[in-house]
């Protein structure tokens, strides 16, 4: 692989890895992040280890500094090769009726419109055969109660994806979408949510019986961008270590007699990575 990857939010957390890994890849790494001090430390990191990357300020709400910053960026490192759309702020939670008017539309212009306007800004530079990766969430599969303007806009970032991939794909651009489930890195859902026991019980209902780390997005987000997914495009590839695919059985199920005593959960026929082992 080569070329330059624009990632955005690779500041901290998920982004910072996927940053990370690209630049593995062979990648130059384009490092964008409000927060433009901790853009410049995952480049810098970057650069430490021989590879190449450089790290900028952007708001990706802006399309003006949206543009400035991948000028800069082409002129160092030439043509667009991929970009992932990756930078969030949390929204409030809450019951989506219930957001205040003006809370609702920051919400989905930072997350769902800024994915079209850091896109747009990439346009003129893509070389063909770009790949481009929008991370999702779960909440954007289903009807997530409680978690307002946030999974209604990760559902439109499936849709985004979809659409551009149709839009683009004559070009040679694929579009695809990743929808990760929890993902407890340092500094993120674990401080977000503060409740262990909450963790845990996501971990005990997840067939692979861990939570996830940044690597597990950041190597799907690696295929997606490299030369084994060149006819895929348009998709929504679940990263969840299973949540998504079991049913959840109610208490009123567990606890009705139709399972025999001790057969729920099913015990692992080996000891499973403990979350803490994992990665
Ligand atoms: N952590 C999880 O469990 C989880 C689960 C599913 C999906 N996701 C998705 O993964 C992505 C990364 O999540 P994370 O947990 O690493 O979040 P994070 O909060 O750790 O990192 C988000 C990054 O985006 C940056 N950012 C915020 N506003 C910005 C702006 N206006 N312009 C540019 N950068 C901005 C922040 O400075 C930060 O570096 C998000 O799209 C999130 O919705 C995360």
């Amino acid at each position: 692989m080569g070329g330059l990857a624009v990632v955005t939010g690779a500041g901290h957390g998920i982004g910072s890895v996927i940053a990370a890994r690209l630049a593995v890849d062979g990648f130059a790494v384009g490092c964008l992040d409000i927060d433009g001090d901790a853009a410049a430390d995952t480049a810098g990191t970057i650069r430490g280890r021989g590879q190449l990357a450089s790290g900028l300020r952007c708001d990706v709400r802006d399309p003006v500094e949206v543009r400035v910053v991948m000028e800069s960026l082409v002129s160092e490192f030439g043509p667009i090769h991929g970009v992932v759309n990756n930078a969030m702020s949390w929204a409030p939670a809450g019951p989506v009726l219930g957001i205040d008017e003006a809370q609702w539309h920051a919400d989905i212009a930072m997350l769902l419109g800024s994915y079209r306007t850091v896109t747009a800004g990439a346009d003129p530079h893509l070389a063909p055969g770009s790949s481009i990766v929008m991370i999702s969430s779960v909440h954007g599969l289903f009807g997530s109660a409680g978690w307002g303007s946030y999974a209604v806009a990760k559902a439109g970032i499936i849709s985004l994806a979809r659409v551009l991939a149709s839009e683009m794909g004559p070009r040679g651009i694929r579009v695809n979408a990743v929808a990760p489930g929890i993902i407890a890195h340092h500094e993120g859902l674990e401080k977000y949510v503060g409740r262990p026991e909450l963790l845990q019980q996501h971990v005990v209902a997840s067939p692979l019986r861990r939570t996830g780390t940044a690597e597990d997005v950041a190597g799907t987000v690696s295929f997606l961008l490299g030369p084994d997914s060149t006819w895929v495009t348009g998709q929504t590839i679940t990263v969840d270590g299973g949540m998504t695919s079991v049913l959840q059985l109610t208490e009123l199920e567990l606890y009705s007699g139709i399972w025999p005593d001790g057969a729920w959960p099913p015990q692992p026929q080996h000891s499973p990575e403990s979350p803490a082992d994992a990665h």
